[in-house]
């Protein structure tokens, strides 16, 4: 090369490095940009409503921050995960490799889910999980790139086996979609329940999202056991507690729940989940401002009444604002971002809350007992319960 051009290309790499590095320093030029939230949510099936329950909220608390979060736009790219975990490894990678989001936020079933965290630990990519429980997302795959603001799929139904042997029951038969959050909530409760002296003494399952119920409610009355415990959310939740009287069975045999049996499908049950006793780390009437200003706002925008759901979408968003204002905005600054996450604790609705090491929510697990549209909390089944986060190694 002779000295001209090598001069020319000098000149050439210094203007672009000033313009990439030297004149715009790296958080002003992130600053000017929006940043990208991929949005992985069912809008169709089952767990539609779930999926809307979380949008609305994640918004709702990014509007009441201005529509920006620590100084910056958030952009949405959406995509309906169907709660199919056969496309979700093709959704996750629509978001994070084509749209090239900054964070990935879903979903609710725990099987696409799993899949999500597969594809953002590929790409070392921020993962937000609003609902879905799996185990194995805050234990074997636990990342530091990935967070839960929502429960594992073990800490309601724990707290629901201690609670059904509290009441005295003595046996119990479970009945789940056969998934990972129904077998995982099977697990709990069974481990729980069986702790202290019950005996589960047959587990039923149906493929998700079958809504057939009839064979197993035979099965349950010729058993008659003194309880039953199931997993089941969203529409298929309203079709098994309609069943359940229809079937004759509620006012022989208890039915208890981790809490997603009742919450925001009571109204469509129309008076059948009356008086239904589950588990869960959210419910009606707690006595908090967060709460109260929360419930109101909601109410305001969306014209109904919030859910576990939305509250779980809620603090994804206030999750992500905490590791964004430790930076500035500044998302290159991953470990920082991260770390601040990690240690932050959360003003959440529910209560406040703090993230475990595996980045669970370490939280109260209420009893609530179900009257007219709401889930009025009863009592405190498990206090600041943390997940076993069995095989988690971070
Ligand atoms: C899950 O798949 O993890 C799940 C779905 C609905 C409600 C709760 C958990």
């Amino acid at each position: 090369m002779n000295q001209n051009r090598q001069q020319r290309r000098t000149l050439m790499q210094a203007v672009v490095g000033l313009a990439m590095g030297a004149l715009i320093p790296l958080g002003a030029a992130q600053a000017a940009d929006p940043v990208k939230v991929g949005m992985m949510l069912p809008a169709t099936g089952t767990f539609a409503a779930l999926g809307t329950a979380i949008d609305n909220a994640f918004k709702l608390y990014v509007e009441e921050q201005g529509g920006k979060l620590a100084g910056r736009e958030i952009q949405y790219f959406a995509v309906d995960d169907e709660s199919d975990p056969a496309k979700a490894t093709e959704n996750a990678n629509r978001l994070v490799t084509r749209d090239r989001v900054d964070v990935l936020v879903g979903t609710v079933h725990s099987g696409v889910a799993l899949a999500m965290a597969r594809v953002a630990r590929g790409r070392d990519t921020l993962f937000i999980v609003p609902n879905a429980g799996a185990d194995d997302l805050t234990g074997q795959l636990c990342a530091p790139n990935l967070f839960r603001t929502s429960f594992s799929n073990w800490q309601p139904a724990y707290a629901m086996g201690k609670a059904t042997a509290g009441m005295g029951h003595k046996t119990a038969v479970t009945l789940t979609w056969n998934y990972a959050a129904g077998q995982e909530a099977v697990k709990g409760f069974k481990q729980a329940f069986e702790e202290a002296g019950g005996k589960v003494v047959k587990e039923l399952a149906t493929p998700f999202p079958n809504v057939e119920f009839q064979p197993f409610l035979t099965e349950i009355a010729a058993i008659k056991p003194d309880a039953v415990y199931v997993f089941f959310a969203g529409g298929g939740a309203v079709k098994f507690v309609k069943d359940y009287v229809a079937a004759g069975l509620k006012d022989s045999v208890p039915l208890y729940s981790s809490g997603f049996l009742t919450d925001g499908t009571l109204a469509a049950m129309g008076g059948a989940g009356e008086g239904l006793v589950t588990a869960l780390h959210y419910a009606d009437g707690l006595d908090n401002a967060k709460d109260k200003a929360f419930r109101a706002a909601y109410q305001a925008k969306y014209g109904m009444a919030p859910d576990v759901y939305a509250v779980q979408g809620y603090d994804a968003a206030q999750l992500l604002h905490k590791g964004l204002e430790a930076v500035g905005g500044d998302m290159s600054k991953k470990a920082e971002m991260r770390a601040a996450m990690r240690g932050a604790t959360i003003d959440s609705p529910r209560g406040a809350f703090t993230l475990s090491k595996a980045h669970n929510p370490v939280q109260d697990i209420y009893l609530r007992k179900a009257q007219g549209n709401l889930n009025p909390v009863s009592g405190i089944a498990a206090a600041k319960l943390d997940d076993p986060a069995t095989g988690c190694n971070m």
